[in-house]
């Protein structure tokens, strides 16, 4: 496995260089920077007039959960937020007639003890492939704020393309996407379904640290965990998905080597140069029927309901 640094190659080779279980991290887009920018100021407004990396220290746990509860979803769905995705998209070579991305998800770890569930929850050793994504799907992760090696996230590579036992056999997308409805009430027990790996204990792990700015891409099939954050700084990072149309019809993708959940997360991706989802007759065609009663995509409105209740 390699960790290409601005690698010189066309977009068809670096998507494959993904699938193949390598990681990317691309140094030079301009809209990485314009990304961190735009989000700093949002966390500097929120937790005004406190260092974000530092706002654990001033706000308890329960009125953490109250401000990030209606704030993440209002970052997630902002036409700025998008836009910005495109523009990052764009400038990393893929083209935006055939590539289709999901919303970016703004992800916050607060020192051990502090708010670790609901909206701030730590994922366990896991593939996003055990959570519907497609095997086309590639990640794209960028710090906010310096992120260290004890307070970020870890790969397994050796464990790319192997079988890990798992529990992705508990997970359906449609049954998460109604259960999700109460996530950010959350505050001290998690409740949503969280497929993780058993007992995995990695040979070896890497931990990948760009700078912000920078943006990290791996494939949805790696194996990957949250860091538990003992740093005393909170992290914050985005993360956001694309995936290939023409990859997504022609079968090129990671392999999936253990996966055992049901539904699909296809639907939650947009055409970067239309906005368009994929039409449900292809869906339907590479994924097969949904259950007549499923909720397929996770509908905003409602969450951001839910999370104002409270
Ligand atoms: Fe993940």
């Amino acid at each position: 496995m390699t960790v290409f640094i601005d690698p010189d190659l066309p977009a068809d080779q670096l998507r494959e260089k993904l699938y193949e279980g390598n990681l990317v991290v691309l140094t030079r887009l301009r809209a990485v920077a314009d990304f961190v920018a735009y989000t700093r100021d949002q966390l500097e407004q929120l937790f005004a007039p406190h260092d974000p990396e530092h706002a654990h220290e001033h706000f308890d746990p329960a009125e953490m959960a109250k401000m990030l509860g209606p704030w993440k979803p209002s970052f997630i769905h902002a036409d700025m937020s998008k836009k910005l995705v495109c523009e990052i998209i764009t400038a990393a070579g893929l083209p935006a007639e055939y590539t289709h991305y999901d919303v970016p998800k703004p992800r916050t770890s607060f020192p051990v003890g502090h708010l670790t569930t609901g909206v701030a929850f730590a994922f366990p050793w896991h593939r996003d492939v055990w959570y519907s994504a497609p095997a086309q799907q590639l990640n794209w992760w960028l710090p906010i704020y310096p992120a260290r090696e004890d307070n970020s996230m870890s790969f397994d590579l050796p464990s790319f393309n192997r079988q890990v036992p798992n529990s992705s056999d508990t997970f359906d997308y449609y049954r998460n996407n109604a259960k999700r409805l109460t996530t950010a009430t959350q505050i001290q027990k998690e409740t949503q379904a969280r497929p993780g790996a058993i007992d995995h204990k990695p040979v070896h792990d890497l931990v990948v640290l760009p700078a912000p700015g920078e943006v990290l891409l791996f494939s949805g099939a790696q194996l990957h965990t949250s860091i538990p954050n003992t740093s005393g700084r909170a992290r914050y990072s985005v993360d956001f998905r694309t995936v290939d149309a023409r990859d997504l019809e022609e079968g090129r993708g990671a392999p999936l080597a253990d996966v055992h959940c049901t539904g699909t997360a296809i639907r939650d991706f947009h055409n970067v140069k239309t906005g368009d989802a994929f039409d449900e007759q292809t869906v339907v065609r590479l994924f097969g029927p949904p259950p007549p009663d499923a909720m397929l995509v996770f509908a905003p409105p409602e969450a951001e309901r839910s999370a104002t209740a409270s």
